[in-house]
């Protein structure tokens, strides 16, 4: 089968790691399931792979987190949660199932916690690709392959981040770092379908405004005049809750721009982890600093059902051919993407 997987991890060019060619079509194991894969979408998660950041027990290595196919065959003795042929998307987050943290209410602690193309699991950029059953889910009514492919990752992560973690509700104002990224256009969905006031930022002028068209708020440049802007935004109160996940270029502003007890939820730092910590400003104002990764099933669940109910849509900027799976990874690492990239194969 065809599949885009990495030869190798780490050194100066992590794109040279990147294989687009033949591997073995994979066997379902016990309570494992094999898909078609029909679309998948790339997240920087998938460029960290390649550069040696959670580096994969062994290589050749297929990539990709996310996928949305239909369900070609179970393991032995594993009960048939779909039919076979189902349209289906998969959750991402894999766990024991059994330790304290699996049984109680947040799975995302468990310490074997792994997403597709992590520990064990070989990930989704390929014709077919296996699964836990467990983390099948039926494709909403309506929603595209290429759509469903999006939300594993992007959106999950996002949804937690909103509604779990900050706990915002409609008419709260939410800032989000980032105008373009897979995880910023997810939250940014999530919020305006979840009915609060967003403000985005961005480096790109051109984004801002693109932004605006889709329908945020407000639209600020993410340089030192953000935090004035923002604190004018909201008459000198600052936000309820900012979504954060760019690290040392935006994290001064993120405690900035927060009022009295608001909260900064976490979930990346693609521009550097170790911004200074700003403490007399995170305990006099009584920040709440929280750090998220992914979602529980059950969040999961709730995002579909929150797709389902509201209709919104992920932004994707184009899609690839499975076999063009280099052009897709070169657009990532441009830094220019505005929404998802998705590969589609089948
Ligand atoms: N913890 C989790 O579960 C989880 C899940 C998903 C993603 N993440 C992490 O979240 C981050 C974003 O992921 P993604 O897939 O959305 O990646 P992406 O598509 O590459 O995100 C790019 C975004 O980052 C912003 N950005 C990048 N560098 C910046 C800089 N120097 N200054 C200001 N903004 C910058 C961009 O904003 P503008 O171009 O508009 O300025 C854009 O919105 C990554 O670090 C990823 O690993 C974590
Ligand atoms: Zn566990």
């Amino acid at each position: 089968m065809l599949a885009a997987f990495a030869t190798a991890a780490g050194g100066p060019r992590p794109l040279d790691n990147l294989t687009v060619g033949a591997r073995e079509v994979p066997t379902p194991s016990r309570g494992e399931v094999r898909l078609r894969t029909r679309a998948a979408s790339l997240n920087r998660h998938d460029l960290w792979t390649l550069a040696g950041v959670g580096t994969p027990a062994s290589f050749p290595w297929t990539l990709g987190c996310d996928v949305a196919g239909t369900v070609d065959a179970y393991g032995p003795e594993t009960p048939e949660r779909l039919p076979l042929g189902s349209s289906v998307v998969a959750h991402s987050v894999i766990t024991c199932g059994v330790c304290a943290a699996c049984l109680g209410p947040d799975e995302t602690s468990c310490r074997k916690f792994a997403m597709l193309s992590e520990g064990s699991w070989e990930g989704t950029f390929a014709e077919y690709c296996v699964v836990p059953a467990i983390n099948l889910f039926a494709l909403p009514a309506d929603l595209s392959f290429e759509d469903a492919a999006c939300l594993p990752t992007s959106f999950l992560t996002a949804y937690r981040m909103l509604f779990s973690k900050a706990q915002l509700r409609p008419g709260d104002t939410v800032l989000i770092q980032g105008a373009s990224g897979g995880l910023a256009t997810a939250a940014e969905a999530l919020a305006l379908a979840g009915g609060m006031r967003v403000i985005v930022t961005s480096r790109d002028p051109a984004k801002l405004a693109a932004a605006l068209e889709r329908g945020v708020h407000h639209a600020v440049g993410a340089g030192k005049e953000a935090v004035g802007e923002v604190m004018t935004l909201t008459a000198g109160t600052g936000v309820d809750a900012v979504i954060e996940s760019v690290g040392e270029a935006t994290w001064a502003t993120s405690l900035r721009v927060l009022r009295r007890g608001g909260t900064v939820v976490v979930a990346g730092a693609t521009a550097g982890a170790d911004p200074p910590a700003d403490l007399r400003r995170v305990f006099w104002r009584q920040l709440r600093v929280i750090g998220s990764t992914m979602g529980t099933w059950d969040e999961f669940a709730g995002l579909l059902n929150t797709v389902r109910a509201t209709g919104l849509r992920p932004l994707i900027e184009q899609t690839y051919q499975l076999a063009d799976a280099r052009a897709a990874f070169e657009r990532l690492e441009s830094g220019q993407v505005t929404g998802k990239l998705v590969l589609i194969s089948g």
